[in-house]
């Protein structure tokens, strides 16, 4: 009987700057899971091309974006990471996929509406079949944990809802080779964990931290220096009211919620504690203590990011030596895929 093994899978885009969103909301917890488990990274760059990209610069954030693993702690020995185009096994099983998923499941994606606006017309149709490749990322690795913020959560059930439906729709095939239950792909689980899972704007608490925003005071990205951090804290949008002593008071103050909760997970305590100590206080005594934290943390990654990214073909060649271990693990599951679907090869 063959039984899937753990294995850890997850991306990020390569647009712009990491910002801190995907730092509290994602990278701490990968970094955490490289301990427990084996780990797959991808710099997601076919992804990225879901929208224009200008190509230089699109080259030079998948270099930022590496730079930035390492320098949160992506420790590239132990784990695998890799810019997603280098393995084509991505893009072969993401068509396989468009033939499994259907099309009103895409239809109920949210983030595509909110991607294409109004003009959905004019949208990419790689925008709207993203979440395919998303699940083709996860499952060319038979990946089973997923460790992403609380906006990636409709797109991996919908990357179980595949798995399912291929397992089933193959079952014979499966089971023919001695997967236990029937299981050629795991339906994977989100993890959903970690200080803060959903960072908001900065200027709207009602809207995600990102980096697409048109505002750069929207977001902290992980290469400002010291005093953009500082301003974009002291610019950040607040209410006239003090600052609650207790979460309750969180209620209809967005803003307040969020600044709150950056602090928390920035100093590794609870959101009550936060309060405690500054419930009471003005914003703008809270907003300096904010700056200072978050400087605290972010500098010395900022600064590793900077030397890192002087040596752009030591990069390369880091990027270029995961995407031959994750090669090496995507090339036979596709294989087996592909006898599974009744391909001759
Ligand atoms: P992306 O590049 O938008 O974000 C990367 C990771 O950061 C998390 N994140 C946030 N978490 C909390 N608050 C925020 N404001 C915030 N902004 C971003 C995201 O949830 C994500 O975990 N489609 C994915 C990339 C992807 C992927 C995959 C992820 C491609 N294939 C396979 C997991 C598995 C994306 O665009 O993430």
């Amino acid at each position: 009987m063959i039984e899937l093994k753990p294995r850890v899978f997850s991306g990020m885009q390569p647009t712009g700057s990491l910002t801190l969103g995907n730092y509290l909301g994602a990278m701490i917890n990968w970094v955490a899971m490289q301990t427990t488990h084996d780990c797959i990274y991808c710099i997601v760059d076919l992804h990225a091309i879901t929208v224009a990209q200008d190509p230089a610069e699109l080259k030079a954030a998948i270099r930022r974006a590496a730079a930035a693993y390492m320098a949160c702690g992506i420790d590239t020995q132990k784990s695998i990471v890799f810019n997603q185009s280098q393995v084509a096994e991505h893009a072969e099983l993401a068509w396989v996929f468009n033939c499994v998923a259907r099309l009103g499941w895409l239809d109920r994606m949210t983030q595509f509406k909110e991607k294409a606006g109004k003009d959905k017309e004019r949208a990419s149709v790689g925008l709207y079949a993203y979440p395919n490749l998303m699940a083709a990322d996860i499952l060319v690795y038979r990946a089973t944990h997923v460790p992403v913020g609380e906006d990636q959560k409709q797109h991996l059930e919908l990357a179980r809802d595949i798995a399912q439906k291929f397992n089933n729709d193959f079952k014979e095939g499966i089971a023919a080779r001695g997967y236990k239950d029937g299981v050629f792909f795991p339906l994977c689980e989100p993890m959903i964990q970690g200080p803060a899972t959903r960072v908001m704007s900065l200027r709207d608490g009602t809207k995600k931290m990102s980096k697409s925003d048109p505002s750069d005071l929207s977001r902290i990205n992980l290469t400002d220096d010291a005093d953009t951090i500082a301003k974009k804290i002291q610019k950040a949008k607040t209410d006239p009211e003090p600052l609650p002593s207790e979460a309750a008071g969180l209620a209809g103050r967005p803003e307040a919620d969020n600044l709150t909760g950056i602090y928390a997970a920035l100093t590794g305590t609870t959101q009550d504690a936060v309060l405690k100590q500054f419930g009471g206080g003005q914003f703008s005594g809270f907003k300096k203590a904010l700056a200072e934290v978050a400087v605290e943390k972010l500098s010395p990654i900022t600064s590793e990011m900077n030397r890192l990214g002087r040596d752009p073909a030591e990069i390369d060649r880091m990027l270029a030596a995961g995407a031959a271990r994750a090669r090496a693990i995507a090339q036979p599951i596709m294989a087996e895929v592909k006898d599974l679907l009744g391909f001759v090869r």
